[in-house]
């Protein structure tokens, strides 16, 4: 071994500050390994100070020498170490960056506008709340039903004069069974009937068809909302104060309903509901009555332990009132400048 104490200790504080630099700019874990075998390796520079402390005669001088080598392997291994933890973090982090979905970018070329909910699904959700509230529960059904479901387990046998009430679009005709878009959410009654053990406190809100020429009260196509109570002592004062409760929730405090007496083959007896308005004028939301017993048989309840009511009225209708729009065409526009004014 060559040169004196001092030449040797800065040859190993070189070693270990060239070693840090090196470990300090490495990109990967293989060249942070690199920079380690180049100071502490066999063929490292500290390497070459350790083999030479066996010729060190002075037992002190060995030992402070052979202490300052490890204590520099062990700075160039905390080092690295070190380092190896930062390039991994880094590299997940770029990893995550690379993968990222950027949702704003579509907002950006928009002008940064929001979207919003339409009018009718605002109603809806705001109905399902009220009728959460006071304890129903929500169920849909499909939009293309057959013929049993729409018709005939409500009460309306093939060729029933009262099939003509509803303006049906056939999407199959079989004498077995026709298949239709549903003219009502009343179908979804059955099947929550068949499904469901009483009691029933169910609303079904869904898109419902018919074929119809739009005006400014109707559609081919429109929302309505059905409830079904099924339960033990139901009578007619639970349906018209369960009705009254909604249009208060609904529209307002300021607001009544009443119930005309009308007719429909699923329920008996039946009644077309109206809410007044501001300016005391009616406007009919919709039908309602107590469950018909062949309605509850057909769906597979006893009508002699089961009874209830059910109801079912238009949310186009509704949102219509509830917003002062002047016509239902409005509402299937599409036009951003309609729906922006309701959010
Ligand atoms: N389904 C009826 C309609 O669309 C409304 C209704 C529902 C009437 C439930 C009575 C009971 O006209």
């Amino acid at each position: 071994m060559s040169g004196s104490i001092s030449e040797q200790q800065a040859v190993i504080e070189a070693a270990v500050k060239e070693a840090t630099a090196l470990i300090s700019v490495a990109p990967d874990a293989a060249s942070i390994r690199t920079a380690v075998n180049a100071a502490t390796g066999k063929k490292g520079t500290l390497a070459a100070v350790k083999s030479g402390l066996g010729r060190v005669t002075d037992l002190e001088l060995r030992k402070t020498l052979g202490q300052a080598v490890n204590e520099a392997i062990e700075a160039v291994e905390r080092a690295a170490t070190a380092r190896e933890q930062t390039v991994k973090r880094e590299a997940f982090a770029g990893a995550i960056a690379a993968d990222r979905v950027d949702m704003s970018e579509l907002a950006l070329r928009t002008g940064g506008r929001r979207g919003r909910m339409h009018l009718v699904t605002q109603a809806t959700e705001r109905l399902e709340d009220v009728f959460v509230g006071l304890g129903f529960r929500v169920a849909e059904g499909p939009e293309v039903e057959t013929d049993f479901h729409n018709f005939e387990a409500l009460n309306m046998p093939p060729s029933h004069p009262a099939r003509s009430m509803w303006d049906t679009l056939f999407v199959d005709q079989d004498p077995q069974g026709s298949v239709v878009l549903r003219t009502h959410t009343s179908p979804v009654q059955i099947r929550v009937m068949q499904e469901w053990p009483p009691p029933i406190y169910a609303v079904m809100p869904g898109r419902v068809f018919r074929k119809e020429t739009p005006d400014a009260t109707h559609m081919p196509v429109f929302y309505q909302i059905e409830g079904l109570v099924v339960d033990r002592n139901i009578t007619f004062a639970d349906l018209a104060g369960t009705i009254e409760a909604f249009t208060k929730a609904f529209f307002g405090e300021g607001f009544t309903s009443r119930l005309r007496p009308s007719y429909f083959p699923f329920t008996e007896p039946s009644a077309e509901f109206d809410i007044r308005r501001h300016d005391g004028s009616w406007i009919e939301l919709g039908g309602c009555g107590m469950v018909h017993p062949r309605v509850l048989a057909a769906a597979g309840l006893d009508p002699e332990e089961w009874g209830g009511f059910a109801f079912g009225f238009g949310i186009d209708r509704m949102a219509k009132e509830r917003h002062g729009v002047e016509d239902i065409r409005e509402m299937y526009s599409n036009d951003v400048r309609f729906m922006e004014q309701f959010s």
